[in-house]
């Protein structure tokens, strides 16, 4: 196997700590370094288990600070990068639309043009991975689903940054021919996400016995993957996919929010073994997001047909094995939500 040095952007994160985990484990001769601001959503504990192993290192760093990355990157030589650093909470991207601009923009462009100078024009073995979000296609109606050729409309300050980023990833293959590569993947689930997103803020607030905040109806539609057959994928992408190429990921998996979380309050009676009915009393309706897409669906068969991939878990078991992992890690929830991180979940979530 061929001696490969990879820069992870994005690797204290929720998925970026899985994709970290599963790179430093499989692939011993490779070289995983991870570059981190270490934001609210990053988060070393969840690297906790990979920390002390001789092919990871951790580099703190911020990807919209130019001269770094352009020298970072020259000094490292790396033969590929997998970039997930983002800012990727669509409700903090209303709030706040320039953090999301310059993170998932102005930040992907200095990577690029970072890669641009460090591998001049010898692009051999060399690979620009950019995850992106199925948010970039915008919103579906009932029927329908995302495929690799759905024309961009994305509607959220989030998904505009993320549809730019990939824009520009496209523009760099096209003008200087450099090796690329891009997903778009649907909803995440599973340990480490931050308690901002759905499910893990759902699992924290019946935990605690606080309201369960439903946007509008709590009709919308979201397609869940269990994040680790996210990682699978993005590995499978990583080393088979052609360059060049989009491929779309998802689980195959559409719930409507409410169905979700009275599915998830049915659960977490049982493991709390409280009377069933309980969680669900803390259903609260609350005021819609604004611009909220109603549906998302992937169609992921170019990725199955020809790369052979397919999510390796059933909903029913990624779900209970996500609700055991947070009930088993109390205190990662307590920490990620108290001390410098308590004014990040309190702008939000306090209630
Ligand atoms: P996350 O918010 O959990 O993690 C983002 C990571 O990026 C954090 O570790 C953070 O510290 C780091 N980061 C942020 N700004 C940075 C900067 N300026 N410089 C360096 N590091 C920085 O996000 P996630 O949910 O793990 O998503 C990872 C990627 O996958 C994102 O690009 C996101 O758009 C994409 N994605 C997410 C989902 C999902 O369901 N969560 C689905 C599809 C695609
Ligand atoms: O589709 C992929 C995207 O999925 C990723 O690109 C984003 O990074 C990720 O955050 C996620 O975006 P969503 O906006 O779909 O995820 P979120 O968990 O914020 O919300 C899921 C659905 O639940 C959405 O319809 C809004 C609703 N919701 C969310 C929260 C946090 C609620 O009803 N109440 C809530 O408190």
């Amino acid at each position: 196997m061929s001696k490969k040095k990879i820069i992870i952007t994005g690797g204290a994160g929720f998925i970026g700590s899985h994709v970290i985990r599963r790179f430093v484990n499989n692939y011993p001769d490779y070289n995983i370094i991870n570059l981190d601001k270490l934001t609210y959503a990053g988060n070393l504990e969840n690297l906790r288990d990979v920390e002390k192993k001789s092919n990871y290192s951790f580099v703190k760093g911020d990807i919209t600070d130019r001269e770094f990355i352009l020298s970072f990157i020259e000094k490292e030589q790396p033969d590929g990068i997998i970039h997930l650093a983002a800012e990727s909470h669509v409700d903090r991207s209303i709030r706040n639309p320039m953090e999301f601009l310059l993170t998932n923009i102005v930040g992907t462009v200095n990577l690029l043009d970072a890669v641009r100078e460090t591998w001049k024009d010898n692009f051999d073995g060399k690979l620009f991975y950019h995850i992106s979000t199925d948010e970039v296609y915008g919103s579906l109606g009932d029927t329908g689903f995302f495929l690799e050729d759905t024309p961009y409309d994305p509607q959220s300050p989030y998904s505009a940054s993320k549809a730019s980023s990939d824009h520009f990833v496209r523009a760099y293959r096209n003008t200087f021919g450099l090796p690329v590569v891009i997903s778009n993947c649907s909803n995440n689930y599973g340990p480490n996400q931050f308690p901002e997103k759905l499910l893990p803020l759902m699992i924290n607030n019946i935990r605690s016995s606080k309201p369960l905040p439903i946007y509008g109806k709590g009709e919308n539609i979201r397609d869940w993957l269990y994040v680790e057959d996210h990682a699978s994928a993005i590995d499978v992408i990583y080393h088979q996919g052609k360059t060049g190429d989009t491929y779309n990921i998802g689980g195959d998996n559409e719930w409507k929010n409410i169905d979700l979380v009275k599915l998830l309050c049915e659960i977490m009676d049982q493991k709390l073994k409280r009377l069933s009915g309980t969680a669900e009393k803390l259903i609260t309706y609350v005021t819609d997001r604004a611009g909220h897409d109603m549906r998302y669906a992937i169609d992921a068969s170019k990725l199955k047909n020809e790369l052979n991939w397919s999510p390796s878990l059933t909903f029913e078991v990624g779900l209970e094995k996500t609700v055991d992992w947070y009930m088993a890690n109390e205190e990662w929830l307590e920490n990620v939500t108290s001390g410098q991180y308590k004014k990040y979940y309190d702008a939000y979530y306090s209630s």
